[in-house]
């Protein structure tokens, strides 16, 4: 809800207020974004000037304000405040300042429309505009949903004169408090690490610049009061509906504020804006709670949910699905995709999914990219067939794409070999690739018409969007790209909204709030090593909810780090995602086959919770431990990672359940391989047996050993703060109860109210 008086805005979600007024002079003051307050608490809120500092330049000599020092909504350049300015523009080359005061405002149902994705379905939305003495016009637009705030802003250039927008941020910021900002950067294979440093004079950014949001550098970010922890204390959490550069910052000022904003990346950016013309910018997201961590990434996981994420695909289960990318890549004909689509199906998946590969000269990644035609050799009876064919086995059928994307070595390409993206350089090629010019109306008409026309030639129900390497547009052509992108993928999918679409980009390259309006779920990476996704795992789970988190079962050793890691484990992790299989399943022994079926039946059990259950990070001494569900139902993943010596005891901690009802805590029946026990199978075995022989072998990949099985009740409140878990192996025998885990063990419990059972969302 959004109110005016006085002077005072205060915009009210769930839990929480935003509030702001107006100074004497008509600049927008920060008062306040925390927990629920009135109005009426402004003056109190509000920071008293006293007599100013220094050699400070007074803005208003009668109100003694300076625009150094108060927490403002927004701010100028050249007018005295000397923080980060959220604006740059030039004229003539020259950098010029500007000076926003307020002259209207206007209230709202809904979001006001966008020309670039935004957070839709609900809220109420201000509009403040503001004006500079010579013209230019600066709409701040806040939407207020149930669990955050969005902020973007407009800027109409009334003036008489071109100018060139060098820097617009989304929204800037003064918050108050001794912080820690949270950022999440990487590369390609090792998507979202993160860095935390002490919000302090020097400015602290996080920025990508490589035409994309990028792996290098997640535009979603943390801002943590110091002390804060996963359950307590004050976190905000920021992201930008945006697949661009991206820029964000955060720098503390001597009085103890923090100036934070957020928006396109100002690195190379210049957009004219002629006498008439206007500017908008992506819209940016702010999240608050006192709730630590796990209460910050609830609200924004829902906001995600209900507010990011296309309508027919909310809070609807996803598919458990077979891709044939790592256990064919380019080498597949319809005889080996028929056969693997049998296989995946007896294993209970239920979405087949074609990688790259099924087009034009498409064998290898040096040639086919731009070109649509079925490949007839590899699929003789075309996509239909193939489509057909799975489906009749019960498959849905998913084709994956990269359209955005053309190899020299293409019939597109020898076509209109001016329709790549170049600039007066030599050609660069990333992947073998060049980008397809998005700025171009006949690049994006192509890509439509030959998209749409393969969609509704099969009956494809799911589509991997690719992109496989980055961009070399500078500035105002960067964000024309991503303009037209938005195009297409509008003009594609919105017309075909039961299309299940999943973005990639190399992995997570593009793992952000704009292409999660178009697309329900992003693959989160190409490492699909399980000790690898635990943490791009968990720290997107600080942003972004599971069921945007496309997630792999593969083969070990893994591809990308070598790692063998058992099965189950594999399982575990992947469950708290969107679950998939990646791997040649012609190569998997019996014991696997049996592992797999009993994976796959217990994510379809519980797959509302693990996809839509309310997720919380439990700090745990030994591992490493993920929750989803509410107060009837948990499912709790715990991960090892090296082995120790002798372990000691270990409790799993349930937080948030009642605390006067009684549970049932059972752990998931997981196989373990024989072998990890070498020579040590001949002190059970009657006969002595050579661990490395082909007896030990056989019989290693058809009889699988069950780990300890945990099965006990406990009150919510003995599971609130800790039961014990049954023994791990400790070197000093064999009892059906232990669990026996190497390196990399993990299990999933299951903790459910007794006779309630609920289903939860
Ligand atoms: C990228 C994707 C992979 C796969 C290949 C196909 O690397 O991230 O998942 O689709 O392209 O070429």
């Amino acid at each position: 809800m959004i109110a005016y008086s006085d002077g005072v805005f205060s915009l009210s979600g769930k839990g929480f207020s935003y509030l702001f007024r107006l100074t004497g002079s008509g600049q927008p003051e920060h008062l306040h974004f925390g927990p629920v307050v009135s109005a009426r608490d402004a003056q109190a809120l509000a920071c008293k000037p006293g007599t100013g500092w220094g050699e400070s330049i007074l803005y208003d000599q009668d109100s003694k304000l300076c625009l150094n020092f108060p927490p403002l909504e927004w701010s100028g350049s050249g007018r005295g405040d000397y923080r980060e300015s959220p604006i740059w523009l030039e004229r003539n080359g020259e950098a010029i300042p500007t000076d926003f005061r307020y002259v209207s405002h206007e209230i709202v149902d809904g979001p006001i429309p966008s020309s670039l994705p935004q957070a839709r379905y609900g809220g109420e939305s201000l509009k403040l505009t503001l004006e500079d003495p010579r013209g230019l016009r600066l709409h701040l637009i806040y939407t207020v949903f149930d669990d955050a705030i969005t902020r973007r802003t407009v800027l109409e250039n009334n003036t008489k004169d071109a100018i060139t927008l060098r820097k617009l941020m989304s929204f800037c910021l003064d918050l108050p408090g001794k912080l820690e900002m949270t950022s999440f950067g990487g590369g390609w294979a090792a998507e979202m690490r993160s860095a935390t440093a002490s919000v302090s004079w020097n400015r602290i950014v996080s920025e990508s610049t490589t035409g994309f949001s990028s792996a290098r550098a997640q535009a979603g970010f943390l801002l943590c009061e110091e002390g804060a922890g996963e359950d307590s204390g004050v976190v905000y959490g920021i992201n930008l509906i945006y697949t661009g550069n991206h820029y964000a910052s955060a720098q503390r000022s001597l009085q103890g504020l923090n100036r934070v904003m957020q928006g396109i990346s100002p690195d190379s950016f210049g957009w004219p804006l002629a006498p008439g013309e206007g500017f908008e910018t992506p819209e940016a997201v702010l999240c608050w709670s006192d709730q630590g961590k796990n209460g910050m990434s609830q609200r924004m996981h829902r906001f995600v949910n209900r507010h990011i994420i296309p309508k027919a695909w909310q809070y609807r289960e996803r598919p458990v699905l077979y891709n044939s990318w790592e256990g064919c890549v380019f080498d597949f004909n319809q005889a080996r995709l028929l056969s693997l689509g049998k296989q995946a199906k007896d294993l209970g998946c239920e979405l087949f999914v074609l990688d790259d590969g099924w087009f034009g000269a498409r064998n290898s990644d040096t040639a086919g990219l731009g070109d649509y035609t079925v490949n007839r050799k590899k699929l003789p009876e075309g996509l239909d067939g193939l489509g057909r064919a799975l489906n009749k086995m019960g498959l849905q059928f998913g084709l994956w794409f990269e359209p955005e994307a053309v190899n020299p070595d293409s019939d597109l390409y020898r076509l209109h070999p001016d329709w790549a993206l170049t600039d007066e350089l030599p050609q660069l090629y990333g992947r073998n690739e060049l980008l397809l010019d998005l700025t171009r109306q006949e690049v994006r008409d192509y890509i439509v018409e030959n998209v749409s026309r393969v969609l509704d030639s099969a009956p494809i129900s799911y589509v991997k969007w690719d992109m496989n390497r980055s961009s070399i547009a500078l500035g105002a052509r960067a964000h024309r790209y991503i303009l037209g992108l938005y195009e297409v993928l509008d003009r594609i999918f919105t017309p075909r909204p039961e299309i299940l679409l999943e973005s990639c980009s190399s992995g997570g390259n593009r793992f952000d709030l704009g292409m999660l309006c178009f697309s329900p779920q992003v693959w989160a990476s190409d490492n699909t090593d399980p000790i690898a996704r635990l943490e791009i795992q968990q720290n997107l789970s600080c942003l972004y909810p599971q069921s945007t988190i496309g997630a792999h079962v593969s083969a070990a050793p893994h591809g990308q780090t070598l790692r063998n890691t058992p099965l189950y484990t594999r399982g575990n992790v992947a469950f708290f995602g969107c679950l998939g299989y990646e791997l040649d399943l012609k190569e998997l022994a019996a014991v696997e086959r049996q592992e797999i079926r009993g994976q796959v039946e217990f994510y379809k059990k519980y797959r509302r919770i693990f996809q839509f259950g309310s997720f919380r990070r439990i700090s745990t001494e030994e591992g490493i431990c993920w929750q989803v569900g509410d107060v009837h139902t948990r499912l709790a993943g715990l991960y090892h990672l090296l082995q120790p010596t002798a372990p000691g005891y270990e409790r799993l901690r349930v937080p948030g359940l009642k605390p006067g009802k009684t549970y049932t805590l059972e752990s998931r029946r997981q196989l373990l391989r024989m072998r990890q026990f070498g020579g040590m199978v001949n002190h059970v075995l009657p006969v002595k047996l050579n661990p490395e022989g082909a007896v030990i072998r056989q019989a290693d990949r058809r009889y699988a050993m069950k780990d300890g099985r945990e099965h006990f009740t406990a009150t919510g409140a003995a599971l609130g703060q800790g039961v014990m878990l049954s023994a791990r192996f400790t070197g000093t025998g064999y009892d059906p109860d232990l669990r026996l885990h190497t390196d990399f063990g993990s299990n999933v419990y299951v903790i459910e109210e007794e006779a309630s059972h609920e289903k939860s969302e």
